[in-house]
């Protein structure tokens, strides 16, 4: 016979499922001490609460009722021992349980599933990785700093961009017209094209226009370090004018909060 536990619940029979109608004689069911989680022996009982209690992972079965889990990790019931009391008085069991003692291995991959979405509910979105990652920056604290940084770059109200306009363009600004101070030469004097911009040769031009012109067509990548620089000049002046005209306009508070 497997470990059992014998508990007289009440004065009287009762019935802890339908079915079981003869099987708590005088009050007394007896049930499986094998814990159906991982099989301790479940061995207190909780007289008040009528419940037995597996003290490896505190699973908590009622005994009213068919020893049905009510707390813990056991994925079924005990099964239940059914009594009958004999002639002479004494106490026995009807048959054997009627159903596997123990861990049944029907609930192993059941419990595994349960196991892995626990454990996976445990790591979070972004699984393991993410995990280490977490548990790295609650020790540096980057995220912190790096959540005050972006944002900055990309505040809650579109019109914060505007200043981060104007700052990007003065950045290009400064960068293109260090390249185009290499080239141009700030002279009115009077001298003759020879460039390679072949409709303006023997033309008369101060020497700043024809730097201007050798550096549109005969320095490599300079018409466009041409351009960036005018549209970035453009750009800068009119995201510097709404961004002023932004600020010292009211606006609700929760976009000044940012
Ligand atoms: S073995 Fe009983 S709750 Fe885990």
């Amino acid at each position: 016979m497997d470990q059992t536990v014998l508990i007289r619940v009440s004065n009287e029979a009762f019935t802890t499922m339908k079915g079981r109608e003869t099987w708590a004689p005088h009050g007394y069911v007896a049930y499986s001490k094998v814990c159906t989680h991982l099989g301790c022996p479940v061995g207190l009982y909780e007289q008040e609460l009528q419940l037995l209690v597996c003290p490896c992972h505190q699973s908590m079965f009622n005994v009213t009722n068919g020893a049905v889990p009510q707390f813990g990790p056991a994925p079924r019931p005990l099964p239940q021992l059914p009594l009958y009391v004999d002639s002479s008085g004494y106490l026995r069991s009807q048959s054997d349980y009627h159903e596997a003692v123990g861990p049944g291995f029907w609930s192993v991959s059941e419990r595994r599933h349960q196991h892995q979405a626990l454990e996976a509910q445990a790591l979070g979105r972004y699984g393991r990785v993410g995990k280490t990652l977490d548990e790295l920056d609650d020790r540096l604290g980057v995220a912190r700093g790096g959540r005050t940084f972006m944002d900055k770059i990309f505040p809650d109200h579109w019109s914060f961009m505007l200043g981060e306009i104007a700052l990007y363009s003065f950045l290009i600004l400064l960068v293109t017209g260090v390249f185009l101070t290499l080239y141009f030469i700030p002279s009115s004097a009077i001298v003759t094209y020879h460039g390679s911009y072949a409709p303006l040769d023997g033309q008369k031009m101060t020497q700043a226009f024809a730097s201007t012109v050798n550096l549109s067509f005969a320095v490599r990548g300079g018409l466009l370090m041409r351009q960036m620089h005018h549209w970035a000049c453009d750009i800068f002046v009119g995201a510097i004018v709404i961004h002023m005209a932004r600020v010292s306009s009211p606006v609700p508070s929760a976009s000044r909060a940012n």
